[in-house]
């Protein structure tokens, strides 16, 4: 059994989800449910801290509903680690839980006809602390850099499973893009 207010949050996710399919709607609602998620962290456990070396950060995953709908996933990222640009073919929301994560977007400049070929420019970053919210639509693309001393954790909200869906990472510096490598997740314990 999941801490009550992570059960309560995914009934009011279905909720949600089941009168609209409107990612701006939906981001627009859940958005308080997730400062409450910052401000009262009753529910963070310590295994949410654990990492995977090789990777750089730690995914626990709180729900998925067996459609690979309603992912919620707390992730822990390691200091001076990362993860490359990258895109999610679903809704997605992000709030700072404890520490700073800097939440990189990257707008895309070619017009995607070139085959495994991907022009993205580094447009803003944000720091993602406590009670920070940043949102993305399926197409937008962004990565995440932990710059501090210490783990930094947040809280992930997506419509859909990203490992469940065709979707890419970029290199910014060869102009690439490619699939996107599968991450190693946890389930949490209950
Ligand atoms: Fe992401």
């Amino acid at each position: 059994m999941s801490h009550p207010l992570i059960s309560n949050f995914v009934t009011e996710l279905k909720t949600m989800t089941s009168e609209t399919r409107d990612p701006a709607t939906i981001i627009k609602q859940v958005s308080p449910i997730l400062q409450s998620l910052a401000a009262d962290t009753s529910w963070v456990k310590p295994a949410y801290y654990e990492c995977d070396d090789d990777q750089g950060f730690g995914i626990t995953i709180l729900n998925e509903e067996p459609n690979n709908t309603l992912l919620v996933e707390a992730i822990c990222w390691l200091p001076g680690r990362g993860v490359a640009p990258h895109d999610h073919q679903t809704w997605g929301m992000v709030v700072g839980i404890d520490g700073v994560e800097v939440n990189v977007d990257w707008t895309r400049r070619d017009d995607g006809s070139k085959e495994g070929f991907a022009d993205i420019e580094n447009t803003k970053e944000t720091d993602v602390t406590n009670g920070i919210i940043v949102s993305f639509m399926p197409d937008d693309i962004h990565g995440v850099r932990n710059d501090g001393d210490v783990p930094s954790l947040s809280l992930h909200v997506y419509g859909v499973t990203p490992a469940s869906l065709n979707r890419s990472e970029f290199d910014p510096i060869n102009k690439t893009q490619k699939p996107c490598p599968q991450r190693k997740r946890t389930f949490a314990s209950a």
